[in-house]
């Protein structure tokens, strides 16, 4: 396939090289077309050197071939990675002051698709997002730009999603299966121009490859910290890998996703809400707030069960004239336990997933003190892994048990962090189609 790689101008620029490499490896013919800013951060030199093709940025290089008109038309598909705030604008005013917004103009019917990458207040802003409405109306694919650390000291929402990320987006989008034998994502991975969950007409019903399909699921994942002064916190180990699976398992099973992420070692995942917190009080609210119209709530976050009594407004000195301080401690409360009080006290139809970490002697062991969690925490499931020094908390393998409160089976999954999460979604899937059957 014949594929326009447009890079814009943002540090992200850097991993669309990666992105190249995926689609020349492939087999795919991909011409890269940076803007004059891109090439501040990558030179020319690196796309031409692993595209195998001559680069330029400009309409006045190869006049003969009248070169945008060509590679608009001979385009089978457009990418561009990174799409910065400026492009985006460019691209929804339709200018063509540069290669690759004329190549972008001459694309006719091929698809267009956009990663953007930019500071959270640049992406959030209402002239952006109108820009991203305008290009998701005219049918360009805009990816949901990823969460977690930005290129200062900042976060939040704006990261370029991963390379791998957007290359199966592309791929679905494009319908090609270009490795032999390789599955690509189909949609929702590529935002589609519209929210489905927007326009009852489009709302997807369940299916046996989409079953969680015009539902909503909220999960909670990484860990949360409670400050004792504003330099230091209690946390835990937990990365947010397992949590970060579940959200991919659940946006593949066709559910809208939010995300409540509590200090992720790992980035969030294109395609889904990102909502972020710092202690256990702000996941409660977030978690209260988001379950309020959740088909689905999944607590994989490790919430700190305490928090520091006082937290200091400075900086805590150790002083030769004072006693070394003690720390006091209260309780948090537990939300898992506080979504089932508010779900049932409601009646509301909402399947609520409690993960257990526990650590013991014996396997017998953790499934009692398991099991014990599950009667406590009133939760419909219970997953449940054995955690202790090099378990679990950012590994990139787990295995499970899945307790249920109907008493079923005990039922075990284990692999990569993915697989677990497949099976939980699955496991998920099948309890929602015991009330609900799939149309
Ligand atoms: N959880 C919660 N709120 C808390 C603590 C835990 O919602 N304050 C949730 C976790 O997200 C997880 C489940 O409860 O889904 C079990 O967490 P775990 O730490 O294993 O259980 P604890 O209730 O803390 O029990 P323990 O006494 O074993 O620490």
């Amino acid at each position: 396939m014949r594929i326009v790689l447009g890079v814009g101008g943002g540090i992200a620029a850097y991993k669309v090289a990666s992105l190249l490499r995926l689609f020349t490896e492939a087999g795919h013919d991909v011409t890269v077309i940076p803007t004059e800013a891109a090439t501040r951060f990558v030179g020319v030199a690196t796309w031409e050197a692993l595209s195998g093709h001559p680069v330029t940025n400009s309409v006045f290089d190869e006049v003969h071939t009248v070169n945008h008109v060509r590679l608009g038309h001979e385009a089978e598909l457009i990418v561009v990675a990174p799409a910065t705030a400026d492009l985006l604008a460019r691209a929804a005013t339709g200018q063509a002051n540069d290669l690759l917004t004329n190549t972008l103009l001459m694309a006719g019917g091929s698809p267009v698709l956009m990663a953007p990458a930019m500071h959270t207040e640049m992406w959030q802003h209402p002239a952006t997002q109108a820009n991203v409405e305008t290009l998701r109306s005219r049918g360009v694919t805009v990816l949901e730009p990823a969460s977690g650390r930005l290129t200062g000291a900042d976060t939040g929402p704006g990261r370029l999603p991963e390379p791998e990320t957007i290359f199966q987006a592309a791929m679905a989008l494009a319908g090609a299966s270009a490795v032999p034998g390789t599955e690509y994502l189909t949609p929702p991975d590529a935002v589609p121009a519209t929210d489905p969950a927007d326009d009852p007409a489009l709302v997807s019903r369940p299916s046996p490859t989409r079953p969680l399909a015009g539902l909503t699921v909220t999960i909670s994942a990484g860990g949360t910290r409670e400050p004792l002064d504003p330099v230091r916190f209690l946390g835990n180990r937990s990365s947010g890998k397992q949590g970060v699976a579940l959200a991919v398992a659940a946006r593949e099973a066709g559910a809208k996703v939010r995300l409540l992420a509590a200090h992720m070692e790992v980035p969030a995942p294109a395609g889904v809400e990102v909502v972020e917190v710092e202690t256990a009080l702000e996941l409660r609210k977030a978690a209260l707030h988001a379950a309020a119209d959740s088909d689905v709530v999944i607590m994989a976050a490790a919430v700190a069960d305490f928090r520091p009594a006082d937290v200091s407004g400075t900086k805590i000195k150790k002083r030769d004239d004072v006693a070394d301080p003690v720390i006091s401690l209260v309780r948090n409360p537990d939300i898992l336990q506080e979504l089932v009080e508010v779900r049932d006290a409601a009646s509301r139809n909402q399947l609520i997933v409690g993960f257990a970490a526990e650590t013991g002697d014996s396997d017998g062991e953790v499934l009692e003190y398991a099991e014990a969690k599950l009667r406590r925490k009133a939760c419909d499931l219970l997953v449940v892994n054995q955690v202790g020094k090099d378990r679990v908390f950012g590994e990139d393998t787990n295995s499970v048990v899945i307790l249920s409160r109907t008493g079923s089976e005990p039922q075990e999954a284990s692999g990569s962090k993915s697989d677990v999460a497949a099976a939980v979604i699955d496991r998920v899937s099948a309890e929602l189609s015991r009330v609900v059957p799939p149309a």
